[in-house]
Formats: structure tokens, C-alpha cells, sequence
């Protein structure tokens, strides 16, 4: 018995890195998997269909069930498409996990208008493109009476929540996918889906190039294999995972952290109102307990 028995999974960009490891635990936790991706270079170059075609050889090899899929998931149409596929293929779509993504790294000083809008498109359309046609196709099975068990995970990024210098498109995307998240969340809610978000490290080719520390440890637990991203995203996808939603986790290696969202570190209140000469004056009570200047990047 698998955790996932009899569950249908969307997995986009699960060609390579942490959607292909994502794309096989789920199958063998039982679920069967459109694998979705176009095959896209590291920065969105045209694509090869190889990749994906091998991780659907790699779960159909051992024993579990899994499609390709190369719909561009940053459009409407292939947002569709894919939970389309799901649905004609398996007879449902359970569990929809947004991964698939782009880097155009550079300084906002250096960037073009054709770098902001791919990544955004990729990462943020990309996810509420499929999220909107799941939501539909979940809405429509919860008003005819049936039991929905739905499940969105979608992939942010610490660039995201603390806001990276140099990826100004990307950690833009990242941190409206949270907002899309407890949004998503609240919506869906009622008809018996639930919605989280992760921000992974692992070592993938996105991450090659910029931390090599991420290179193979020899300690004997490999701490960025994508592989530990996966397990998570199992238990998200999971009916026992039904009360977590609105979720953000950090997550890699062993280690899982639950992050809280905004919250006040500081506060003024007036009964009338406050004038710019006011609050210089109250600055420092604003900021009694909290930096007022650049939050450092990470709280780890
Ligand atoms: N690797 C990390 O440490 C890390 C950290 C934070 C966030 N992430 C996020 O995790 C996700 C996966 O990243 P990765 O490191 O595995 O990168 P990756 O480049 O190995 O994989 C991304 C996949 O997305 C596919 N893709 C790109 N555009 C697509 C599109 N329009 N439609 C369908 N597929 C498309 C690519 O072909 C590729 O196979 C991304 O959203 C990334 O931003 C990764």
C-alpha cells in the first residue's frame, strides 16, 4: 500500500532536477504522473522532450504509471492541457505540483524588459495557469456532490521570501507565488483542496553554477540531493496531510522549517492621524525592537 494509491499527479517541469525526483516518489508512493515538461534550457531556451520521456521510462520500469507531457504551462492553453491530459489519461487529477522553471539572473540596472517578463511568466503565470484549470475541474466535482481530496504545491524560493540581489524577476515571481498560495489556499478551501508552498535547495543544474557548495558531500548523507525535496512534497500531496494549508516550508536535506507569514515587528498608533513630522519624531519607537534598515537576507 502507498501513501498515494489511487491518486493522480501533475508534476510541471519534472524533465530534471527536483521535478523529476519529484515525478517518481510520487509514483512510488502509488500515484500515477503526467510528467509535464517542454525541455527548456537552464534560461528558457527551445527544448528537448528527452528528459521527461525518461523519467516516464524510469516510473513505467518500475512498475508504476506515468505519461509526458510537453505543454509550455507559462500559457493557458497548456495550463489546460496538462490537467486536460491528466483527467482523459487516469480519470482524475488529485494533486498538482507547480515546479517548472527559469533563470535570467541580473541586476535590475542590468536587466531587460524580455528578462523580466519570461520569468515571470514561467514561474508565476506558469503556476496559476494549471492552478486555475485544477481549481475549475475541483469546483466542478465538489458542486456535483463528490468527495474532493485536491492538492496544490507550489515552489517558491528563500529568493522569494527574503528578496535575493540580482534576481529581481525571479524573486518577484517567488514571492507572488506565496501571496498566490494563501490566496489559492482560502479559495479552495471549501471544496476540499489544500494549498502549500515550498522553497527548496537542492542541486540541480539551476544551482551548479552559483553554490558549489552544493557539491556531493562525503559524509554519507548526500544533504542537496533533490531526492529529500520530494519526501515532502509526498506528505503535502498525502490524505493525511488534509489539515496543512497556507503553508510555506523551507526545505533540504533533513531539514523542514514551517515559516510564519508577515507579521508586525513594530507599531504606532494615533487617534488622529500622523503627520511626516510626526513619525520623524516617532521613528525610533516604530523601530524600537527591529533594524530599520536592510533585513539581512536569511534568518538561518
Ligand atoms: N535548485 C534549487 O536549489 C532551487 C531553489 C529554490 C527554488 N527552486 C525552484 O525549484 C524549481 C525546479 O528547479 P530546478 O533546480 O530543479 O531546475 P531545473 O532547471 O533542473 O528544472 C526546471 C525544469 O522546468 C522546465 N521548464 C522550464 N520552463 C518550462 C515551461 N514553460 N513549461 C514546462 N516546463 C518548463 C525545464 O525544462 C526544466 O526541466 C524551480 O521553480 C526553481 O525556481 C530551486
Amino acid at each position: 500500500m502507498g501513501l498515494l494509491d489511487g491518486k493522480v499527479a501533475v508534476v510541471t517541469g519534472a524533465g530534471r532536477g527536483i521535478g523529476r525526483e519529484e515525478a517518481i516518489t510520487l509514483a512510488k508512493n502509488g500515484a500515477k504522473v503526467v510528467v509535464n515538461d517542454v525541455g527548456a534550457g537552464l534560461h528558457g531556451e527551445a527544448g528537448d522532450l528527452t528528459p521527461a520521456q525518461e523519467v516516464v521510462n524510469t516510473i513505467t520500469a518500475a512498475g508504476g504509471e506515468a505519461v509526458i507531457n510537453g505543454d509550455d504551462i507559462s500559457t493557458w492553453a497548456g495550463g489546460k492541457n496538462v490537467i486536460d491530459q491528466a483527467i482523459d489519461t487516469f480519470g482524475s487529477m488529485d494533486i498538482l505540483v507547480n515546479n517548472a522553471g527559469i533563470l535570467r539572473d541580473k541586476m535590475s540596472f542590468n536587466m531587460e524588459e524580455s528578462d523580466w517578463d519570461d520569468v515571470i511568466r514561467v514561474h508565476l503565470k506558469g503556476h496559476f495557469a494549471t492552478a486555475q484549470h485544477a481549481a475549475v475541474y475541483w469546483r466542478g466535482r465538489a458542486k456535483a456532490g463528490e468527495a474532493v481530496t485536491g492538492r496544490i504545491i507550489n515552489t517558491s524560493s528563500e529568493a522569494g521570501l527574503f528578496g535575493s540581489a540580482g534576481q529581481a524577476n525571479y524573486a518577484a515571481a517567488k514571492g507572488g507565488i506565496v501571496s498566490l498560495t494563501w490566496v489559492l489556499a482560502r479559495e479552495l478551501e471549501r471544496f476540499g483542496v489544500t494549498v502549500n508552498a515550498i522553497a527548496p535547495r537542492a542541486r540541480t543544474r539551476m544551482t551548479d553554477a552559483v553554490f558549489p557548495e552544493m557539491a556531493k558531500s562525503d559524509d554519507g548523507f548526500d544533504k542537496f540531493d533533490p531526492v529529500h525535496i520530494a519526501q515532502l512534497i509526498a506528505f503535502l500531496a498525502s490524505p493525511e496531510a488534509h489539515d496543512v494549508s497556507g503553508q510555506i516550508f523551507v526545505v533540504f536535506g533533513g531539514d523542514v522549517w514551517a515559516m510564519s507569514a508577515f507579521r508586525p515587528v513594530g507599531e504606532l498608533h494615533s487617534a488622529t492621524g500622523w503627520t511626516p513630522e510626526d513619525l520623524v519624531a516617532h521613528k525610533g519607537e516604530l523601530f524600537k525592537d527591529h533594524p530599520s534598515t536592510v533585513p539581512p537576507f536569511s534568518f538561518f
